[in-house]
């Protein structure tokens, strides 16, 4: 893969992009907060990728694996007005039909196909089959690890204006109730120094638990040293009720980041 490559997917990007917005901000919110979050993963994976040595053309097949990642976002939301996977499409499968049906990876060579297309099918799951590695592997977690740095980006900008006032979106909230309560299943996990599972995620309070928990899911040295750097799960944290126990399970994951930022 060349650097010309890239630059021919990421004009396809922005075309095939621009035909969602239809030029009424409001309307086009969501899309947009999509759009600017998928260049913003770029970047993260640009950064993460020199951070690891990899070859010039491994930095252009994780680039553009951040490209395509969220590809399926945009239909996902016009068809089905929302990006709760569960309510939809798996995001994920959706965007490896577009780039199918369009046929936008047909320049790579095969293994360079198999490579991105792993990464973006994995982008959002649990995590990546334990069969999968080499090259296909450490594209698909450093992958992982820029998107995460980029959504803990985008929901503590979000947490602080929520405080300032400004209304709630329920794009960003998933519509999950909003209120004092954190349920037992989440507090738990991440008190255990474990991810906190998708069905205990019954409030927005849960949500911020499982944004948290994501540290124990990040792979390469500079994520946690980025994610050190930006503060965001304190920042996360300020948001949630200062009982004992959210502050021992979120104390526990501050520590583990500290630990890993430090390697
Ligand atoms: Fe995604």
């Amino acid at each position: 893969m060349e650097p010309t490559d890239l630059q021919r997917l990421r004009k396809w990007f922005d075309d095939y992009a621009r035909t969602f917005f239809t030029g009424n901000d409001r309307a086009d919110g969501p899309i947009r907060l999509k759009y600017d979050h998928t260049l913003r993963v770029c970047d993260n994976a640009r950064m993460l990728g020199a951070s690891v040595s990899l070859s010039d053309s491994e930095v252009l097949l994780v680039e553009t694996a951040a490209l395509f990642h969220d590809v399926g976002r945009f239909r996902q939301y016009r068809d089905w007005g929302t990006f709760v996977d569960r309510l939809s499409v798996n995001h994920a499968r959706l965007g490896l039909q577009v780039l199918g049906r369009h046929r936008v990876l047909d320049l790579l060579a095969v293994e360079e196909r198999r490579i991105v297309a792993g990464a973006v099918c994995w982008h959002n799951a649990l995590s990546v089959p334990s069969r999968v590695g080499g090259r296909r592997r450490r594209i698909a977690l450093l992958l992982r690890d820029a998107d995460k740095l980029d959504i803990w980006k985008v929901v503590t900008d979000y947490y602080r204006r929520r405080m300032q006032g400004q209304e709630r979106d329920s794009a960003v909230e998933l519509s999950l109730p909003d209120g004092d309560v954190c349920s037992t299943g989440a507090l738990s996990s991440l008190a255990e120094g474990r991810m906190v599972r998708l069905p205990d995620v019954r409030t927005l309070n849960d949500f911020k638990l499982l944004q948290i928990g994501w540290v124990y899911d990040l792979n390469f040295p500079a994520a946690f040293r980025l994610l050190d750097q930006y503060g965001f799960l304190s920042s996360i944290a300020e948001t949630l009720p200062k009982t004992d126990n959210v502050q021992q399970a979120v104390g526990r994951a501050m520590v583990y980041l500290k630990h890993r930022a430090a390697e």
